[in-house]
């Protein structure tokens, strides 16, 4: 596992570092050749990320393949392997051959495994794309069911359910057999999937989220806030991140992550290929991987692939490797930028809550500036992210000397939102939420809001 590993190498250098501390220069000179990585798992192992690819069963024969892949990457996902026509090829008889191939590849090799995908409108099999109503809903639920069940505890993440909002501007979800049989389908299979197997992480994938201003981005962040909001269970968000000429990396790509982040989910870039050559790829490579880097729950990055001629878009040469597996200008300029790291700090993974009904997972809080009044409460706005025409501010409410039992901030005049969670606005006051109420003497709870137009300076709160 990462972490352990990360904190044993720390050690190691905390050792190695203290045994020349003695001489000033010699830990100067020593600490960048400690710290940089030659592979992409262990630049990326460095800060407590994972780096990982895809992989086709098919492949693994090929030497040169498996070669790069074992060295290079300490993530899998299966590329067709684990979807729903492949482990459900008739109704009630699941076949995992083709995943078991990948995932005993991985754990042989020391590498986790993300799961995908377990509910999706592409990829069904055939008896599937025929059904509807509750015969379909519960043979989506089953099939959850049964595949999270028999990889329970061979899966880091995973992804839940694929791509299930529409492209363009309407931020609806997508029609498809699975979304006709209710808006709560997706819920549903969160739900089924931690039952099966408690200790994975539960993510919602999808690709053009990317962008923090589209609709569909807004779409997919509306609905992880209401499941955060309702304890519906979700770890973590992907995003694909399949990107060309039309889709371009976009400038406010970190603010996205960011604010996914906020909402206490961990973010995953999980199916990265961006087409193009030389320098200018290389470049698009250095902006996504730095991105991830300055975000502290972005805890991995997966290519979808691992030559130019292993990729789904051969054409558009996407990948880290060429078609004869050297590493292109991409995959140095990747190496390069993991090495030298990023301002956000991952903690260590916690372990997802081994029940039906997990807590809300608090945001990371910032400090107060100043002192909580006795026996009450203190309150402070910080501002996680801005752009054109918005803001998402996060308060901090504090109990002082003695434990509150509800509390009420005022945001500052001139607050235009209407759009805030783990808390309930009225009148310009928000108040808590009916599960945030109680903080004990000392401790903190949360809330957020998106606002309209410029952001309030941030700072002290009242609180009462
Ligand atoms: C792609 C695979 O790479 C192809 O081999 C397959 O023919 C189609 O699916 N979004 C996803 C992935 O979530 O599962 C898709 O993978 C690429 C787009």
């Amino acid at each position: 596992m990462t972490n352990p590993d990360l904190r044993a190498r720390r050690r190691r250098l905390g050792a190695f570092v203290g045994g020349l501390a003695a001489t000033a220069l010699a830990v100067t000179m020593a600490l960048p050749a400690a710290a940089a990585g030659s592979t992409l798992q262990a630049a990326a192992g460095e800060s407590g990320r994972y780096f990982g690819t895809a992989i086709a069963a098919s492949r693994l024969s090929d030497s040169t393949y498996s070669t790069i892949a074992n060295r290079e990457f300490n993530m899998i996902t299966a590329e067709n392997e684990m979807k729903m026509d492949a482990t459900e090829p008739s109704q009630g008889q699941f076949s995992y051959t083709q995943g078991d191939r990948i995932v005993n590849w991985a754990r042989q090799n020391g590498k986790q495994v993300r799961g995908h995908a377990l509910a999706w409108h592409s990829q069904q099999p055939g008896w599937m794309q025929n059904m509807s109503g509750t015969a379909l809903r519960n043979a989506m639920l089953n099939h959850v069911t049964q595949v999270a069940t028999y990889y329970r505890g061979k899966i880091y993440a995973w992804d839940v359910v694929n791509e299930a909002f529409a492209d363009g501007s309407s931020g609806a979800r997508r029609d498809s057999n699975l979304q006709r049989t209710g808006n709560d389908w997706i819920e549903a299979a969160f739900r089924a999937a931690r039952a099966a197997d408690p200790n994975a992480k539960l993510c919602y994938n999808d690709y053009n989220t990317d962008d923090w201003t589209h609709a569909k981005t807004q779409a997919v962040y509306t609905m992880v806030r209401d499941f955060k909001a309702r304890g519906v269970p979700i770890d973590c968000v992907g995003l694909q991140s399949h990107f060309n000429a039309q889709s371009p990396v976009p400038s406010n790509y970190q603010t996205t992550l960011s604010s996914f982040a906020a909402l206490g989910v961990d973010v995953q870039i999980t199916e990265l290929d961006i087409e193009g050559s030389g320098a200018a790829q290389a470049e698009n490579y250095r902006r996504v991987v730095q991105a991830c880097l300055n975000v502290a729950r972005c805890t991995g990055i997966t290519v979808w692939g691992v030559r130019d001629t292993d990729s789904w878009r051969a054409s558009g040469t996407p990948l880290l490797f060429d078609g004869s597996g050297n590493k292109k200008a991409a995959y140095t300029s990747t190496l390069n930028t993991l090495n030298a790291g990023g301002t956000g700090t991952p903690t260590p993974t916690p372990t997802p809550t081994p029940t039906g009904t997990p807590t809300p997972t608090p945001t990371p809080t910032p400090t107060p500036t100043t002192p909580p009044p006795t026996g009450t409460c203190s309150a402070s706005l910080a501002i996680a992210n801005s752009w054109g025409g918005g803001y998402q501010a996060t308060v901090t409410v504090r109990a002082g000397t003695s434990s509150i039992n509800g509390w009420r901030v005022t945001l500052p005049g001139g607050v235009s939102t209407s759009n805030v969670w783990n808390g309930v606005l009225a009148n310009g006051v928000v108040s808590n939420a009916a599960y945030n109420g109680s903080v004990a003497a000392g401790q903190t709870t949360t809330f957020g809001f998106i606002g309209n137009g410029s952001a309030p300076a941030p700072g002290a709160l009242s609180c009462s």
